[in-house]
């Protein structure tokens, strides 16, 4: 049975001015949800070296938050643009554009984990790359995301290592996905997305 939280959440396209929040609610993610995953170190690594998202996204409009109240309880979106994050790059590169489209900075905030909040995003960006033209998907995941990514059917393609400063490598999985018009659409999404989109 679908979680009731379902029924009292809105989704709606991330905005440039949720930046500061959706970082916050991201790191907050990672220290709680990635501890088993990560070390401290190599979580601070990763937001100091990496980060989360990087502000396109937030332009791109295919970027979203689930909110709960007042409260950002999780993000995340797809994207055609190759990760470009301002920690890395200095923000500035042009963005290129990909042939597999990629899912992107999916986070859930600790108190709101294992009750669909991500699979209601993925399952959104699913649609939405379906409806844009593509028939698979792929993704970095954090060691973290594997099992949740697993679970909606994406295939292991490699691993992935980002080398940082002090000899700190943050280790991910690339992931993959064929879909399919036949399995992704209104059907799949859960009551809520629909019932968010009418707000
Ligand atoms: C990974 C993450 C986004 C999952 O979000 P979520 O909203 O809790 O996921 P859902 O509730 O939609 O989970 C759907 C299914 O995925 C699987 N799953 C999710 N999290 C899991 C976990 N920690 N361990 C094992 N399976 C998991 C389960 O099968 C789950 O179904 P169930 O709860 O009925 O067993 C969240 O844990 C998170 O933000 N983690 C920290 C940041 C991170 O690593 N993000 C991924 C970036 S690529």
């Amino acid at each position: 049975m679908a979680d009731p939280i379902l029924k009292s959440v809105t989704i709606r396209p991330a905005r440039l001015s949720d930046s500061t929040t959706l970082r916050q609610m991201h790191e907050q993610s990672l220290r709680v949800l990635a501890a088993d995953c990560y070390t401290e170190a190599e979580i601070d690594a990763f937001l100091a070296h990496i980060g989360t998202m990087d502000d396109f996204l937030l332009h791109e409009g295919t970027y979203y938050v689930v909110v709960h109240g007042d409260a950002i309880v999780a993000s995340g979106g797809w994207s055609r643009k190759m990760p470009n994050y301002a920690v890395v790059s200095g923000g500035d590169r042009p963005p290129v554009t990909l042939g597999v489209p990629k899912i992107r900075s999916m986070f859930v905030h600790p108190m709101f984990a294992r009750r669909g909040l991500a699979t209601l995003l993925a399952r959104r960006a699913e649609t939405e790359v379906v409806a844009a033209g593509y028939d698979e998907i792929e993704l970095t995941a954090t060691l973290s995301g594997v099992p949740f990514y697993a679970a909606l059917g994406y295939q292991n393609v490699r691993l992935y290592a980002a080398h940082c400063p002090g000899d700190i490598v943050v280790r991910g999985q690339v992931m993959h996905k064929r879909l399919s018009v036949t399995d992704i659409g209104d059907d799949s999404l859960p009551d809520s997305a629909s019932h968010a989109d009418a707000l």
